[in-house]
């Protein structure tokens, strides 16, 4: 892995306002530079609190935000396992991105790789034939080590030549970005929260165990923004050296 930075936040309330804190810092950057900031969000609980906490912050510079999505369960949007449709309940509904703007995942066609292949045309249309750039890309990251819907173990791990492509949770099948995609990335966050975490954290920043997670190396910043208690099995004399 290469190097990355790492924060520990004491408790859920102090890790997500500095979530908001990078959130905004990228944003006024991106727009400084280019106009508008580009962001792919992560699905999953750990997530929400942001999404949540953004929706009471003011000044966020909604109108030039462009909102793009990690991954997708192959739900339709209003099902309750729908990342779009969780950040629209928490987010859209409350603060006013341009719909225009708001570039969720597919998932009608009936045919996942359709659907992939759908968002990919979207991204080219947004950002032209390069891979896209976003200016940030959150992502969590499972038990298991994957992150998106990158799991171990799957086909989509090994996919260079797309930049979305069919995830599969078990049977399930999931849209998500592709490592090419993650990692041309200005910025790239995993917001992880809570002792469940606390194993594969400590795995994924202390060994060679070869996770999905442990392939994301943008050529931007990378950093690890955790609570105390998804650091807790981190070795404590290493967590000055690993940040
Ligand atoms: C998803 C996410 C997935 C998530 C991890 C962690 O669609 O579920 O993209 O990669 O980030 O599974 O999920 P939690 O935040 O719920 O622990």
């Amino acid at each position: 892995m290469q190097g990355f930075q790492l924060e520990i936040w004491p408790e859920g309330a102090a890790l997500f306002r500095r979530a908001v804190e990078i959130w905004q810092e990228q944003a006024a950057a991106a727009i400084r530079q280019r106009g508008r900031f580009t962001v792919a969000l992560a699905g999953g609980n750990t997530p929400r609190k942001l999404y949540a906490a953004l929706t009471q912050t003011p000044g966020i510079p909604w109108q030039q935000t462009w909102l793009f999505w990690g991954d997708e369960r192959y739900v339709p949007p209003d099902h309750p396992e729908s990342n779009y449709g969780m950040v629209r309940r928490i987010l859209l509904e409350t603060v006013g991105v341009p719909a225009s703007q708001v570039f969720p995942m597919p998932t009608q066609a009936g045919d996942p790789l359709r659907d992939a292949a759908e968002y990919e045309a979207t991204l080219r249309r947004v950002f032209g034939n390069e891979c896209p750039a976003f200016d940030l890309i959150w992502l969590g990251v499972g038990e298991d080590g994957h992150t998106a819907s990158l799991f171990p173990g799957t086909a989509a791990l090994q996919v260079q030549h797309r930049w979305v492509t069919v995830g599969q949770k078990g049977e399930e099948p999931r849209l998500t970005l592709t490592y090419p995609v993650l990692n041309q990335a200005a910025q790239v966050v995993f917001l992880v929260a809570g002792a469940s975490k606390a194993e594969i954290v400590k795995k994924a920043l202390t060994t060679e165990a070869h996770l999905p997670c442990q392939s994301v190396n943008p050529k931007g910043r990378l950093l690890w923004l955790l609570d105390a208690a998804a650091a807790a099995e981190l070795p404590l004399p290493a967590v000055g050296l690993l940040g």
